[in-house]
């Protein structure tokens, strides 16, 4: 079978992954005030069953007030890792992963920009940004107009002592990750929620030690990160999510040279991450001149560290191309997919949708087993 290689073991600090099929997170939001329940833990559990090497959880919110806006309440809220009765809640979900055989990462999440004031779990507390910035205005995002009316207007910055506050909320989390059974800890760096706006400049125009040039403005995920790694100690992965494009604007580059990517990812390597998750909508894009290498195959040669593709694997189109109403079907042709995994470019291949629609994904992809036709019903459910 052509995917074989695929379905090699990796080690990484004190976990070893079966194979190389990493579940993408996503959110959900099917658990009631912050809860996952039972449908929850079955969700995942299935797809361990299904033979995916590690599950990176939807977005986790950290224990921190302002980490969910809208969707952050009721019966169709997002999770959180806060508290004593989350951890025994995530347990569960742990527990089911680990008796079929699988590994699971929560991602940590606080939206810092994109939580709209009075909105979320804790109304009253004003989002986080580090410079009052949620970004510029009219460029390409497929955000709703009014919600853009309602955040663009800028609040004041993150004083010294709310970042404190942030990096000890994502610290709080992760023992709390830790307490519930995860086996590692994933970061969303990513699409302009909080860290991504500290790295992103045109969210965070600082001029102190947390924005003044492109490594002060890696220094707030570095300090999570290493703050997390203070936390959990030297066996427990930590994974780190990061991207160009931002929900505030989809064309959006945090480096427009390999350079550059280093200067932004050296500092979080040094820091404790070990694998970085390049967030892009299609796997097989370049992503600077030059070279056909895509952005994981830079972050791994950048850092040396391990690293994570993702983006429209087993599917023929990415994310907002489908919402934006193109034709999305399943894509059984691995081939180009596994020459890049092959050549080196990645040690991980994130599967997002595929996985949504298809719970033994992994499995079939093993085997070399037909994909299941999509269908975008199972973005709204939990199948
Ligand atoms: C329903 C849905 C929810 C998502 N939620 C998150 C999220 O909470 N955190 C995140 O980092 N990415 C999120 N993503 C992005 C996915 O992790 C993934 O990067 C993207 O869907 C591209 O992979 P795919 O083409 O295999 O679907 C979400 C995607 C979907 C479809």
């Amino acid at each position: 079978m052509i995917t074989a290689p695929l379905f090699t073991p990796l080690s990484v600090r004190g976990v070893t992954l079966a194979n190389r099929v990493v579940m993408s997170p996503m959110t959900r939001g099917f658990s009631p005030d912050g809860l996952p329940g039972p449908d929850v833990a079955s969700y995942y559990q299935r797809r361990a069953e299904g033979e995916t090497g590690l599950i990176i959880t939807e977005g986790v919110g950290i224990d921190h007030p302002s980490a969910l806006g809208e969707a952050g309440l009721g019966e169709n809220s997002i999770p959180t890792l806060a508290g004593s009765e989350s951890v025994e809640a995530w347990r569960r979900v742990t527990d089911g992963v680990h008796a079929s055989g699988g590994v699971i990462f929560p991602q940590l999440w606080h939206m810092g920009p994109m939580k709209e004031a009075n909105t979320g779990p804790v109304p009253t507390a004003p989002p986080m940004r580090p410079s009052g910035l949620w970004g510029p205005a009219g460029r390409q995002t497929s955000l709703d107009a009014n919600y853009l009316t309602r955040v663009q207007p800028a609040t004041r910055a993150m004083t010294d002592e709310e970042i404190a506050d942030v990096i000890a909320a994502y610290r709080r989390s992760a023992s709390y990750a830790k307490a519930a059974g995860f086996d590692g800890i994933a970061l969303h760096g990513g699409h302009g929620y909080l860290i991504d706006s500290f790295l992103w400049n045109e969210t965070n125009q600082r001029i102190d030690a947390w924005g003044k040039d492109r490594a002060a403005r890696s220094r707030f995920a570095a300090e999570v990160v290493r703050a997390i790694r203070a936390e959990i100690g030297d066996t427990i992965p930590i994974s780190f999510r990061f991207s160009q494009w931002k929900q505030q604007d989809f064309k959006a580059r945090l480096a427009t040279t390999p350079d550059e990517l280093e200067q932004i990812l050296t500092p979080l390597a040094e820091a404790g991450v070990d694998i970085f998750e390049a967030s892009t909508r299609y796997f097989n894009r370049a992503e600077f001149e030059g070279s056909d290498m895509n952005l994981a195959g830079w972050a791994k040669k950048v850092t040396g560290k391990l690293s994570m593709t993702v983006g429209g694997i087993g599917i023929n189109k990415g994310y907002y191309d489908s919402m934006a109403g193109a034709e999305t079907i399943a894509q059984p042709d691995l081939a180009p997919l596994l020459a890049r995994f092959l050549s080196g470019e990645f040690d991980l291949i994130g599967v997002g949708r595929s996985l949504l629609h298809d719970a033994q994904w992994a499995r079939r992809a093993r085997l070399g087993e037909p994909f299941l036709g999509f269908s975008t019903d199972s973005l709204t459910s939990l199948t």
